[in-house]
């Protein structure tokens, strides 16, 4: 498990006369140009403003949905810029491009205390293949690396990996410190209980975080999607929810698992089941064990709602992610409600990660209403799960030779 301890920390920087490269996640929702959810923007403002007072000028770059190398403008991070300076109240210059002679002449000219963002860094396929010789033109821009780009610390991309490996200088920023420190009190002497929440369409993503958190967590509650195939694998008819054949016996594994540790491991009893997916479709409650006739779950039904709710309430540490059914339907949003609603009332320490689990935290009370709103979807289960991210290790690896 991580330590913020173990890494070089920004208030550790002389930034003074500085040029910092900084790696934020500002891949953030997009509607007809405009930014709809600034959170991830919002969350690196306390490293930008301590940059800027303490002398640095900035080179800043993100990723922005998944272009895959190619260049489109709907995944430009100029509405991203307008926005942070907006945030700022304060000028933010951009540069379609990562690198080449614009951004060399803009950088140069670039005042201490100024900001530039650079273009979408997947649209360099040397991005996302961790290429030394893209991540060399990066470093070729400033001479300190600052990290707080949580979201993505989980890809093994040029930007996040092998840009840092390369950089002599090179430091977590406060909100990759945050996001360890709270993720990492979930895994180390949580008070109890400890419940964790997990849903969401598949199955296959939450295996790692089950295997880590069985034995640690006193209860497991699921719904969603991936709910099924546990029930399924019970002997349970579940019409035509969503099962994944293939995982049949891991769920089965971690059935037993959760049975060996004394994990109170919790299905849901009830479902809201349709007989396809549309919010005009009729609803049937169906409960756990009864014929689905051929429907569809699309939500967890009243007593899992109330079952869920009661163990929230009990809780003294929660972690959430993944929504209990389809909530973006309103007709199989009550589920996710439910759980959103019980969690904002828990006073307990509650960690919230995965953009659904924030989006519904947001529609349904926001994302200050829990101890941590974390800006990691696959990052955070990934902490969560105890692997690896290579975000973070590069830090505690040797540097390479520039
Ligand atoms: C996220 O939104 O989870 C991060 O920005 C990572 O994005 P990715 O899954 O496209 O790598």
């Amino acid at each position: 498990m991580y330590k913020v301890e173990e890494f070089p920390r920004l208030h550790q920087a002389s930034l003074d006369k500085k040029t910092v490269l900084l790696r934020v996640d500002f891949n953030v929702p997009l509607k007809d140009g405009k930014v709809t959810d600034d959170e991830r923007i919002v969350r690196a403002l306390p490293t930008i403003r301590y940059l800027f007072e303490h002398g640095a000028r900035i080179v800043a770059f993100s990723h922005l949905g998944r272009p895959k190398g190619e260049w489109r403008t709907d995944l430009s991070m100029k509405p991203v810029a307008e926005r942070l300076a907006e945030l700022l109240e304060y000028p933010v210059h951009f540069v379609p491009a990562c690198i080449g002679p614009d951004v060399n002449s803009t950088v140069e000219h670039l005042g201490y205390g100024e900001i530039l963002i650079l273009e979408n860094v997947r649209f360099y396929p040397g991005e996302k293949a961790n290429d030394t010789e893209f991540a060399r033109a990066l470093a070729s821009l400033g001479n300190v690396y600052v990290s707080d780009a949580f979201g993505v610390l989980h890809r093994k991309h040029a930007s996040v990996y092998a840009l840092p490996a390369l950089m002599q200088e090179r430091y977590i920023g406060f909100l990759v410190e945050e996001e360890i420190r709270k993720l990492g009190a979930l895994l180390e002497n949580p008070d109890r209980p400890f419940v964790a929440l997990l849903g969401g369409a598949k199955v296959k993503d939450k295996i790692p975080v089950l295997e880590n958190l069985i034995g640690k967590v006193d209860t497991i509650c699921i719904g969603g999607g991936m709910a099924y195939t546990f029930l399924y694998a019970l002997g349970h008819d579940i019409g035509r929810s969503r099962l994944e054949k293939e995982h049949i016996d891991v769920v089965k594994n971690l059935l037993d698992l959760s049975q060996r540790y004394g994990t109170d491991f919790l299905l849901p009893v009830d479902h809201i089941a349709v007989d396809h997916i549309d919010v005009d479709a009729t609803i049937t409650r169906i409960r756990t064990g009864e014929d689905f006739h051929g429907k569809i779950g699309v939500d967890i039904g009243p007593e899992t709602r109330k079952l869920f709710a009661q163990k929230i309430a009990e809780a003294r540490t929660i972690f959430w992610n993944g929504p209990m059914g389809i909530f973006e339907m309103e007709p199989f949003a009550e589920g996710t409600r439910a759980v959103a609603r019980a969690l904002i009332e828990a006073e307990c320490f509650s960690v919230v990660g995965g953009g659904d689990s924030l989006s519904a935290l947001k529609q349904f009370g926001g994302y200050d209403k829990v101890t941590h709103a974390s800006t990691g979807g696959g990052a955070s289960l990934a902490f969560v799960a105890g692997q690896h991210l290579p975000g973070l290790d590069v830090f505690l690896e040797p540097l390479k030779k520039a």
